[in-house]
């Protein structure tokens, strides 16, 4: 076991733990946070992103499967659950019909709101690239392009763009 400490959502926790245990079960088992799910035991699908600070304090998007518990000791880690639910980005897949099952979209959303720190104004393209780790079964992508877009343009304060009909791809 090894003690670590780590501050999930804004609240600081300190546990200890197996070393072989990954992120994703500590946040979903130990504490609560069952709102990042598991849809892949290849490291592939993306469902599991969460935001970690890096070494720099920098919250990166990161997939929880592949990182260990311990690895986040000293680190903020912000999960989907931290997001409160009104988030710019959660509201746009909402209005933009950007979900189907859901399975995938706590992921997806976690490596949007990660995309668009670095990238304010993306192109389409840019959003695609930037989501390629996250895999849907479900909508083909489209209108989670443009509930990326919404999003952006709602983060960057262009209520124009924000208020485009559902359907109309963007500028
Ligand atoms: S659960 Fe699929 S990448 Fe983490
Ligand atoms: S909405 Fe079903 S996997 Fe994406």
């Amino acid at each position: 076991m090894t003690r670590i400490s780590v501050t999930v959502d804004g609240t600081r926790y300190e546990d200890d733990v197996p070393s072989r245990t990954l992120l994703v079960h500590h946040l979903r088992e130990q504490l609560g946070k069952v709102g990042t799910v598991v849809g892949c035991d290849t490291s592939n699908c993306g469902a599991c992103t969460v935001l970690m600070t890096d070494p720099d304090g920098v919250p990166r998007g990161v997939k929880s499967c592949t990182v260990l518990a311990v690895q986040a000791d000293g680190r903020e880690v912000t999960t989907i659950e931290g997001l409160g639910g009104d988030h710019p980005v959660q509201r746009a897949f909402h209005e933009r019909h950007a979900l189907q099952c859901g399975y995938c979209t706590p992921g997806m959303v976690m490596a949007a709101v990660d995309l668009l720190r670095e990238q304010p104004d993306p192109s389409d393209a840019q959003v695609r690239e930037g989501l390629e780790g996250n895999l849907c079964r479900c909508t083909g992508y489209q209108n989670i392009v443009r509930a990326v877009q919404q999003a952006a343009a709602e983060l960057r304060g262009n209520e124009a763009a924000v208020t485009q009909p559902v359907g109309v791809s963007g500028p």
